[in-house]
């Protein structure tokens, strides 16, 4: 198991998830890892279909829903699939990608339960930041509230790895956070919960709690300049999509859109490969 700081919210999640008896069960314990959402009333049919309703209308929001039906697709960070039952359905072929391999098992139940198994792979992302996908072979590779989480560098190194593994004049559709006011506050407390979770006797109960595992996982912002400069060279039509509810970042030669449902301090990349 990973004991990098950044990936010891997610291992913990993982190993609880590990230990419940049923799909239900890993929803109603770690479910709120992934869609905040809590509650004993909660199962997995109501967790997946948080994901039906964000996937196609991702697509759809970033023009890039055509011809899905014959397209394979890789999405880093799937969790126990939220949101990969519903790309399953959508999708002729599905790479799932996790840091936590325990994840993975789930996410191939909840893809069995609710989406096309036959079409589902998953990769185990053990370094948290090289997916282990031949080159130029996805049509789109997309993440959703995943980089944020990871260390600065790793998100960086897999926003490099999806154009790697995208091919020419497929796309990618990444999700990230950038700063906000309330940054002033959460990031330096969240270094120093990340920090507690390396304490032994009391880190890996600290890291299990709800409170301390959402400070923890605050883990980095990335502004568009900084990921442009990363791959820029290697997409064109790009396009950076917002909530309405925030200003242009104004980056140069690059298209700004709103989406309503991009949360206020998300940020999107939607490009495509050279
Ligand atoms: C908030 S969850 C989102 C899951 C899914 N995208 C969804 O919307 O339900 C973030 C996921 O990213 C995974 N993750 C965190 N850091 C990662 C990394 N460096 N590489 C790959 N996956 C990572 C976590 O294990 C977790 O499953």
């Amino acid at each position: 198991m990973s004991r990098r700081k950044q990936h010891v919210p997610w291992t913990t999640a993982g190993t609880a998830s590990e230990q419940q008896h049923s799909a239900d069960d890993v929803v109603r314990e770690t479910g709120w890892v992934f869609n905040n959402r809590t509650g004993r009333g909660l199962d997995l049919a109501a967790f997946v279909e948080t994901g039906d309703h964000e996937t196609l209308a991702y697509l759809q929001a970033f023009e890039i829903a055509d011809g899905i039906e014959r397209q394979s697709l890789v999405e880093i960070g799937s969790g126990i699939g939220r949101m990969t039952a519903s790309f399953s359905q959508m999708f002729a072929r599905v790479t799932a990608c996790d840091l936590d391999g325990a994840f993975l098992e789930r996410c191939r139940e909840t893809v069995a339960q609710f989406g096309r198994p036959d079409r589902l792979q998953t990769c185990h992302v053990d370094d948290g930041r090289t997916l282990l996908i031949a080159d130029s072979t996805a049509d789109l590779t997309f993440s959703y509230i995943t980089l944020q989480h990871c260390h600065p560098g790793d998100a960086l190194a897999l926003t490099r790895e999806a154009v790697r593994v995208t091919r020419p004049g497929g796309h990618v559709a990444l999700n990230y956070r950038t700063w906000t006011a309330s940054d002033a506050v959460l990031w330096p407390v969240g270094k120093v919960v990340r920090g507690s979770f390396r304490i032994p006797g009391v880190g890996s109960a600290l890291a299990r709690h709800r409170a301390t595992a959402r400070l923890g996982w605050q883990a980095n912002r990335l502004d568009p300049a900084t990921v442009l400069r990363e791959v820029a060279d290697q997409l064109h039509d790009v396009r950076l999509v917002h909530s309405p509810k925030r200003s242009a970042f104004g980056v140069e030669g690059v298209i700004e859109s709103t989406y309503v449902g991009v949360h206020r301090s998300h940020w999107w990349l939607v490009a495509t490969v050279r």
